[in-house]
């Protein structure tokens, strides 16, 4: 291989991505980036990247230079393929194999999958050669599964994957994979987080935080779409939402169980360290190293602000509160008004909505209060989805 030849540059590309790659800490960006790099290194036009949950494959992004050339957006779409030898993606993460076809047309009757040409119709594309990879873990499971499309020739015009390019291409897969074992490993450890506080504080109960959690995220849709905010950015937010906002008082695995199990009232200096739950959370999560990390530190340290600066840690008022810690806040409160508490019976939703109504714009953000009372009986349905056992 000589310093000019084209592998010569491809191999000192890969060598340069796997330093970008590790300090990316966000699983979506991380996958588009290996996405990229895999299609450059092949010279593929177009690729996608799916990842894989019990028997289902979860399509997670889409390239495309052509259709982007075009000036047109590539369609937005979160569809799944079940893992089954139906389908290109589905045999790959079935059977672990690789999949190179030359051109999809031709696929011999005999084959237990075919192409699914949706895509290629919905966009007016026209899909010929396609590579498709396992992301495998090192322990041979498959994760996932990269899909690249259409190696094209220097005249652009589309040619079969070469088998001097299967290496590249195999060298990202297991980027990906990379990516993808720590994503679940993140998540893991996330649950265990949540646990470990509902094992300390006997109101931040399992249900509790997956109510608060399904809430949040019922809150945020509501004022999303007042907001007219658009589409990717929404679903991005609401994946992150529903997980950080469970972890709102994660802190209190930092409370003494003489405070935080106290069946009577709370002295002043017991109450300053329960509201120091606030900052050992932020804390926990200081690490802001993902859009999940950063979601879920600013709901931990304002969780408990409140809109005209009443609250707790910092006294921080409207917009100095984030805007996930203020949606929480909501969520929370509807919560704990709905649950038994030693001090008082679960309040129906009638008492409940006319107590917190006019609290917007004093304890809560008064942007909140028309996606709060918009959905007041999806909220109900949602918090009883997840009954105390
Ligand atoms: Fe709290
Ligand atoms: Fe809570």
């Amino acid at each position: 291989m000589t310093q000019h030849s084209p592998d010569y540059g491809r191999l000192e590309r890969v060598l340069q991505v796997d330093g970008v790659l590790s300090e990316i800490g966000d699983l979506d960006i991380l996958l588009e980036k290996v996405l990229l790099e895999a299609r450059i290194a092949t010279g593929a036009d177009a690729g996608s990247v799916y990842t894989m949950e019990g028997d289902t494959l979860f399509f997670r992004h889409a390239q495309n230079d052509t259709i982007v050339a075009r000036g047109e957006r590539i369609p937005y779409t979160r569809f799944t393929v079940p893992v089954n030898k139906n389908s290109m993606a589905g045999f790959v993460a079935s059977t672990g194999e690789m999949l190179s076809i030359p051109d999809v047309s031709r696929i011999p009757a005999d084959s237990s999958y075919s192409f699914d040409d949706l895509y290629d119709r919905v966009t007016g594309y026209r899909t010929v050669s396609s590579l498709t990879l396992p992301l495998s873990n090192n322990r041979h499971r498959v994760v996932g599964v990269l899909q690249l499309i259409n190696a094209l020739n220097p005249d652009g015009a589309p040619v079969p994957f070469s088998s001097e390019l299967i290496p590249f291409a195999r060298h990202f897969a297991v980027l990906a994979a990379i990516a993808l074992e720590r994503a679940m490993m993140t998540r893991t450890l996330l649950l265990r987080m949540i646990n470990m506080a509902e094992l300390r504080d006997p109101r931040e109960t399992g249900p509790h935080v997956n109510r608060v959690g399904a809430c949040a995220l019922c809150l945020y849709d509501s004022w999303a779409c007042l907001n007219s905010i658009p589409d990717p950015e929404r679903s991005t937010d609401r994946d992150v939402l529903r997980m950080a906002a469970m972890l709102h008082d994660v802190g209190k695995v930092g409370i003494a169980d003489s405070i935080l199990k106290k069946p009577g009232p709370l002295t002043r200096d017991e109450r300053m360290i329960m509201e120091s739950h606030c900052n050992i959370g932020a804390g926990i999560l200081s690490k802001c190293e993902t859009s999940f990390d950063e979601m879920a530190r600013e709901i931990a340290i304002g969780h408990h602000e409140n809109w005209d600066g009443s609250g707790y840690p910092a006294g921080a008022r409207r917009d100095g509160i984030s805007l996930w810690a203020r949606i929480t806040a909501v969520a929370d409160v509807f919560d704990a008004l709905g649950s038994r508490r030693c001090y008082k019976d679960p309040w129906d939703l009638y008492r409940t909505v006319e107590t917190m109504t006019p609290l917007f714009g004093r304890k809560f953000d008064p942007g909140l209060k028309e996606p709060f009372l918009s959905t007041t009986a999806v909220l109900w349905e949602t918090r009883n989805a997840y009954p105390e056992s």
